[in-house]
């Protein structure tokens, strides 16, 4: 391929799980002469201990040089009272915003061996398979005016809740090509029936659906609300859900939770597209450093070698080879061979190795 993939392994279980990525790029070398132009860089704690910052200069070039960012994990209790703009969160906050990456794509997949892990019912959630596209970038969490106000001599706080109409669609544009990979449905979330931004979103994503070349998604509009309660109640109507950064944040942790485990759960975050449609792209597990599994092979590599099939298929085009790490991971849950976080009774304990043995080998 020649495509250039920087890895940023982190902090805590970071590097543990990151191990288990690199033996399958070394197999893939080996095996079906996929070869990408590998570089490494050192961010969060790991970068502190060093440079006395989360990231460089040198390496937030390299990430904005590379075709993909593979993301460990970062933080730790020893960087508790470093100062703010050196803490190790600061890597990743400024990865993604000079990255522009406004697209948080968040899988809720449900794998057939682990329906027990899940809190809802299994003929709820059996063969589940939703993404949600989170607007990353603006929204509430951003919006100016922001803070403590006076107001007519009594105190106020306010958020303010913003979007422009070009981050309304690039976001929307996200979701519409993703669903086109997959089945072809969107559901665009907001609260139209009491928010301005609410009406605002739901007319822009109308007018590029019809206006923008996705006349062949089906598009469907629904109030966060009534999500959340139809995630809980039927989460396999929904294809493709698109929402903002608030809503998004909500409704993402309820999704992924319904599947079970933290040390299962990927993600992406997709910037803009170049000319040849390659967008910037950043992929990391949900979960963090787990500092207090660290060190200890304890921690489940699922979720990093997920988040590197998902780079796989939506940055580098490699369906087949993102298909076999999925398939390789359901096997051996399949199989019965667990780490600590999804075990259950009946099954093989085994840690962040022996799962790394289990998948390679399927
Ligand atoms: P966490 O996700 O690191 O851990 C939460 C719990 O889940 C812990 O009990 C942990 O052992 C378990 N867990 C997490 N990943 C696992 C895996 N792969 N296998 C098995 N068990 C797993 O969240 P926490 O404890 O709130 O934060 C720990 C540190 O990580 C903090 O410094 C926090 O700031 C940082 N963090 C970093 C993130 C990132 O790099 N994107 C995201 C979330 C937290
Ligand atoms: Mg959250």
């Amino acid at each position: 391929t020649n495509k250039t993939l920087l890895m940023l392994p982190g902090d805590g279980i970071g590097p543990e799980v990151f191990n288990q990525v690199r033996r399958v790029v070394d197999w893939m070398a080996k095996n079906r002469s996929i070869n990408f132009d590998l570089k490494e860089g050192l961010v969060g704690g790991a970068c502190y201990d060093v440079h006395k910052q989360a990231i460089t200069d040198e390496t937030m070039q390299d990430a904005l040089d590379a075709d993909a960012v593979l993301f460990g994990a970062v933080g730790g209790p020893q960087y508790d009272n470093v100062e703010r703009h050196a803490r190790p969160e600061a890597g990743l906050l400024r990865l993604r915003k000079e990255m522009d990456l406004f697209a948080n794509l968040r899988p809720a997949v449900v794998f057939d061996a682990l329906l027990d892990a899940s809190t809802l019912k299994p003929e709820v959630i059996q063969g589940l398979d939703l993404m949600i596209v989170r607007e990353l970038t603006s929204g509430v969490y951003f919006g100016e005016p922001r803070g403590m106000q006076d107001y007519n001599g009594v105190e106020r706080c306010i958020d303010t809740q913003a979007y422009t109409k070009a981050e309304v669609e690039r976001v929307a544009a996200v979701a519409f090509d993703l669903a086109r990979k997959r089945n072809s449905r969107v559901h665009s979330v907001e609260k139209a029936n009491v928010m301005e931004t609410g009406i605002f979103w739901r007319k822009t994503v109308t007018e590029l659906h019809a206006s923008g070349g996705y006349q062949d998604i089906e598009l469907a509009h629904m109030y966060a609300d009534n999500c959340a309660m139809q995630l809980m109640k039927n989460p396999k109507q929904f294809d493709v859900i698109v929402t903002d950064n608030l809503f998004g944040d909500l409704l993402s942790d309820a999704a992924a939770m319904s599947t079970g485990s933290l040390g299962m759960l990927p993600s992406a975050s997709l910037g803009a597209a170049d000319e040849n449609g390659q967008r910037k792209a950043l992929y990391e597990p949900v979960h963090g450093s787990a500092p207090d599994i660290a060190g200890q092979d304890l921690a489940n590599p699922s979720a990093m070698l997920l988040s590197f099939a998902m780079m796989l298929r939506y940055s580098f085009g490699l369906l087949k080879d993102a298909d076999m790490v999925e398939n390789a991971i359901q096997n051996v849950l399949k199989s019965g061979i667990r780490t600590g976080d999804i075990m259950a009774p009946g099954c093989t304990q085994v840690g962040t190795t022996g799962m790394g043995d289990a998948i390679l080998a399927e």
